[in-house]
């Protein structure tokens, strides 16, 4: 029995859930629309994961040497390893040059080249002419990029007077019988209220699921939130196997060594003081594309090359770059190096070891952020009154692998065109339905049932058990025997969130049931992932097994759908990598071999 909450209702044009930098571009785009929009966000917004974004956002500037939006596009495919869908990703390469020209006019303060232009260097996966030579193509401002983009794209929520609810947690949907998303309820976490929020379109900008692993570059807030709702809601999410871990996390902490290091001229060495990426891409070394670097790093460690004592971990140099340009233009990271692997990078290597950074699946949606409802009969059909962007979204533009410095992209791209789509198909203040009896109750019986829990496991507990088994099961390399003990093992940690112990605790700290409701959608996407890994019987870009190594376009040129039941049970099927809205000015590009 649901205890008898009273609820603050409120209602607005648009909802976005989460203000990192695309829901703020969502927010305020749809502010400045005319449509009373709120975001609610549980950090505030500046404190929001796209702050952690280093190295750079994707375009075509041509600044410091000749490029082309269909060179980005080409090297985007590719990078996919073409399971990204080819005219979501044309819409993306084209529209990244306004995109960054946009930012710079909010203000965002790019480093400069000699010219006084937006600077730009190379990033893994980046080349010009199809694949020729890496091209300085990362917009960047120095190693800051995301805190400069954040930064700016909240000022600009507060220069539209765009509202926000901070330090509110999301809990769930509310979903009419019609199966349209009317809204979603929170729970304000300074004075323990709750929220009724109905809106004519609701967008999920709630980013990924990195602290499914034990070891990620992802914030604490990472946590699925809104995959989360949606799997509760009844939708699906899809390509959730295909999870990419940088190449070049600080051993032992985790935190985020940028691309743009290598970019810069940084190489990664062996035990035997060998750049040994040499052997594994000829062309493009260091900077070829992320799972392409993390399997090479991983099987100079597997194959006994590893440094350190336990000979598990590798080198990135940057001394020899100089004091001047490392201050100038990798400031952040000289810092981070310091304070988290006790190094002076001007004198010494980075230990480094490839660790989750990014999930390329998501909540899968069209290129106007609407939230895809597929079914046998239309697998173009949306569910109404919802969209999801950013991280949380699964458009897809990054297919089975994302080049670095396409996610600052995706954001602001695809937080523009929700906008967008929001200011041409809603009315400002239009009149909204009463929302159905008790559509509060689904959201408020899952807050009671935590906050009540009196089993024997704490949370800790079961998100270690979490951690430990997608850090060990689902990494980067997979076989069936490694895949299917991590899905049972997966299987059953999620069914033991029945016994997790709460109690009098969670009425004392609240952080206590804000983890819980966390755990939760963790483990919504944990679970997804490992299903989705377990049937995908092939390697396609992040997701490398050693039972199946080729890629197979025959069977497996599809997105992964996936279902999660109540009874712990998952429903999988697959729908058709989407090419068919291209536009004349650009042709398919034609599956081959991906080699850098
Ligand atoms: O390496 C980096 O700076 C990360 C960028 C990205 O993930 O796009």
């Amino acid at each position: 029995m649901t205890e008898a909450y009273p609820i603050t209702d409120h209602t607005y044009d648009c909802i976005v859930v989460g203000a990192g930098g695309a829901g703020l571009r969502a927010t305020f785009g749809m502010t400045k629309a005319g449509l009373k929009t709120a975001c609610i966000t549980k950090v505030f917004p500046t404190r929001s994961h796209t702050v952690a974004a280093q190295g750079g956002i994707g375009a075509a500037l041509g600044n410091v040497g000749e490029d082309n939006w269909k060179w980005h596009m080409y090297d985007t495919v590719k990078g996919s390893d073409w399971l990204g869908d080819q005219d979501a990703i044309e819409y993306m390469c084209k529209n990244a040059v306004p995109a960054v020209y946009e930012l710079e006019h909010f203000g965002v303060p790019f480093s400069r080249n000699a010219e006084g232009k937006i600077y730009q260097r190379p990033f893994g996966g980046h080349m010009r002419n199809f694949g020729e030579a890496p091209v300085p193509r990362a917009c960047a401002a120095a190693d800051r990029t995301g805190h400069a983009i954040l930064h700016t794209l909240y000022q600009q929520s507060l220069r539209h007077d765009a509202e926000f609810f901070v330090e509110f947690i999301a809990i769930d949907l509310i979903m009419d019988d019609e199966g349209v998303c009317r809204g979603v309820v929170a729970w304000n976490l300074e004075d323990g209220t709750i929220h009724r929020f109905r809106a004519q379109t609701t967008v999920l900008a709630s980013g990924g699921y990195g602290r499914t692993y034990f070891s990620c570059t992802s914030a604490h807030t990472c946590t699925g939130d809104g995959h989360g709702m949606v799997a509760r809601a009844g939708l699906a999410l899809q390509d959730m196997e295909f999870v990419q871990f940088h190449p070049t996390g600080v051993y032992g902490a985790g935190v985020l060594i940028t691309e743009g290091a290598r970019g810069e001229g940084g190489y990664l060495t062996n035990s035997n003081g060998e750049r040994f990426m040499e052997r594994y891409a000829p062309n493009a070394k260091d900077l070829a594309s992320r799972d392409v670097v993390s399997r090479a790093m991983t099987v100079e460690i597997l194959e006994g090359r590893g440094v350190g004592e336990k000979a598990d971990h590798i080198h990135l140099h940057l001394e020899h770059l100089g004091a001047d340009i490392l201050a100038e233009r990798l400031p952040g990271i000289s810092e981070s190096a310091k304070v988290f692997a006790g190094v002076d990078v001007t004198r010494d290597p980075i230990p480094v070891i490839p660790t989750a950074h990014y999930n390329m699946g998501g909540i899968p949606t069209n290129i106007h952020g609407e939230v895809l409802r597929p079914t046998p009969d239309d697998p173009e059909a949306v569910c109404p009154g919802l969209m999801a962007i950013g991280e949380a979204a699964c458009v897809s533009v990054h297919g089975a692998n994302r080049l670095g410095t396409n996610s600052l992209l995706d954001i602001v791209v695809f937080g523009r065109a929700a906008a967008l789509r929001a200011r041409d198909t809603l009315k400002p203040e239009a009149e909204q339905k009463p929302l159905p009896l008790g559509s509060a109750d689904k959201a408020l019986e899952r807050l009671d049932r935590l906050r009540h829990a009196a089993g024997s496991q704490s949370t800790a507990a079961i998100r270690d058990a979490m951690q430990q088994t997608m850090q060990r099961n689902v990494a980067v390399f997979r076989d069936e025997k490694i895949l299917t003990d991590g899905r049972n093992n997966i299987d059953d940690i999620k069914a033991s969130v029945a016994d997790i112990r709460l109690g009098d605790r969670s009425m004392i700290w609240n952080s206590d049931l804000v983890e819980a409701l966390e755990l939760e959608n963790l483990l919504v996407c944990a679970q997804a992932t490992v299903h989705g890994a377990l049937n995908r019987t092939e390697s396609r870009g992040a997701h490398a097994r050693d039972d199946y190594p080729n890629r197979n376009d025959d069977e497996w040129m599809k997105h992964t759908v996936t279902w999660l039941k109540d009874d712990n049970s998952v429903k999988i099927d697959y729908r058709p990598v989407h090419t068919w809205t291209l536009t004349d000015e650009i042709e398919y590009i034609v599956p081959k071999a991906r080699v850098y």
